[in-house]
């Protein structure tokens, strides 16, 4: 019954260029963005880690993205079925692409209920007490409130997968995305304008604090704390684009086959670019201005223990900045989880025919399942584990790192293999000027997917063993 009703639809679409661009940079806008990339800037040498950066960006980043977009148009089909569809052998590869949402899912959705925390926090004028000593670590290892807001964002997030492709992920893409860029905007320039005086007397600005973040530092530079740096940019750019995980493949599936897709995934990455250098404005100056360089190497702390204390300092103020901030963050992490969601429903979809509804409620209900082992991971399962990359892991760490440091490079890694060596890459610069686009990076993507791609993905997998520790 489902599978008649399902093969006799046409496939879901975005409506149109911009839907399509917007929902794709609501996948890639995201925790990433405004809390890793500062981090990162802040803790690499401000300019040399946003050149580095921009480089992989417009090379291996833009390869990447353009590849799986493609893979989609060109298949019509989700993650799960569409590598089988360009080569019977490497089904296998679509199998992995639809594990790493799947495992990605259940974790993100704990985070994002805990910036659902804070936002209500925020909203019912109780700010001040998120800088309460200890209130973070005690919200996330208390048994239930964890869970009830990873319900409530879980809900979010089926509510706009269920509604489908264009009345649920584009429409609400249309909404969040414009004003989250806005109020990124608005906090950066906010941020500039800061001036700070410790209590040892020691005045400090945000435009000193952005100097640092632009200014390439040079000092105690060498070559191994260069390649540091690229390890750090490569991966950082893997994720906040969220490739190689299925997503790009799911969406560039219901992108139309007349609009322009090269266009379309340069607007992406400007727009996920731009959102991340914006962030970096919108954060470095303000720790900076209230606690100097040390408070900027605060890791996921920064946004649930540093800023709200930054929040804290600037009075009245400060707590509807807060609110905006943490806003800001719910739109992007919905936005991203969306496209998680989504990528693993289409691939049920594809795969076993099921309807939309179906299967969105029985992966959000597995998903959901999972989500609670995460959370309980700091309270009933609470252990410590030792990453080969040196981190102590609880499970939404452990999570994080199978997919993120190992599986992502793997199909990454693979996908290059596939298009570069075996389907070769005339048939994504085929589907690229299908309509006969110019195609102005051709020579260098084809060398990117076939030579240089799967060499940085390799070294993003030796990272992740900790060999350039
Ligand atoms: N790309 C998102 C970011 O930059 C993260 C993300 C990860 C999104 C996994 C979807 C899936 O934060």
């Amino acid at each position: 019954m489902d599978s008649e009703k399902n093969l006799s639809k046409p496939r879901n679409s975005f409506t149109s260029s911009i839907g399509f661009v917007l929902a794709a940079a609501g996948s890639a806008v995201g925790l990433g963005n405004i809390w890793r990339f500062p981090y990162l800037a802040a803790k690499d040498g401000g300019g040399i880690f946003l050149f580095i950066y921009l480089i992989l960006a417009v090379t291996f980043g833009f390869a990447m993205l353009i590849t799986e977009v493609a893979i989609g148009r060109k298949t019509q089909e989700s993650p799960l079925t569409a590598y089988k569809k360009l080569n019977s052998k490497w089904s296998f590869l679509g199998f992995f692409s639809f594990i790493v949402p799947f495992i990605i899912y259940p974790y993100y959705c704990v985070i994002g209920g805990w910036v659902m925390k804070y936002m209500f926090t925020y909203l019912a004028f109780l700010g001040e007490v998120t800088t309460e000593e200890g209130f973070f670590t005690g919200f996330i290892t208390s048994q239930w409130q964890p869970i009830l807001y990873t319900v409530i964002f879980a809900l979010c997030c089926f509510i706009i997968v269920y509604k489908g492709v264009e009345r649920g992920i584009e429409r609400y893409s249309k909404i969040l995305m414009p004003i989250l860029f806005l109020i990124v905007v608005f906090i950066a320039i906010y941020s500039l304008t800061l001036k700070h005086t410790d209590a040892d007397g020691v005045t400090r600005t945000g435009l000193q604090g952005a100097s640092i973040y632009f200014i390439p530092n040079f000092k105690g530079l060498t070559f191994s704390k260069l390649l540091y740096i690229i390890v750090d940019a490569l991966g950082q750019l893997f994720y906040s684009l969220s490739i190689s995980m299925g997503i790009m493949v799911a969406y560039g599936s219901y992108m139309k086959k007349e609009n322009n897709l090269g266009k379309s995934v340069n607007q992406i990455e400007i727009f996920d670019t731009g959102i991340a250098i914006l962030a970096g404005m919108m954060i470095i100056p303000a720790v900076f201005a209230f606690s100097g360089t040390d408070g900027m190497s605060a890791g996921p702390g920064l946004i649930f223990i540093t800023l709200p204390k930054v929040f804290l300092s600037l009075g009245k103020f400060g707590t509807f900045i807060g609110l905006i901030f943490f806003v800001m963050v719910m739109f992007a992490a919905i936005t991203s989880a969306v496209s998680i969601l989504e990528a693993i429903v289409s691939s049920m979809i594809d795969r076993l025919h099921w309807s939309r509804k179906k299967a969105v409620l029985v992966m959000s209900s597995v998903a959901f399942v999972i989500s609670i082992v995460v959370c309980l991971g700091y309270n009933k399962f609470y252990f410590e584990y030792n990453l080969p990359n040196g981190a102590v892991a609880q499970i939404l760490d452990i999570f994080d790192y199978v997919s993120n440091n190992i599986l992502m490079p793997v199909v990454g890694l693979l996908t290059c293999l596939l298009i570069g060596w075996v389907v070769k890459p005339k048939t994504i610069v085929d589907e690229i000027t299908r309509n006969g686009e110019h195609f102005a990076r051709k020579t260098l993507y084809i060398i990117m997917i076939k030579f240089l791609c799967p060499v940085l993905l390799f070294v993003i997998l030796l990272a992740s063993f900790g060999i350039f520790r």
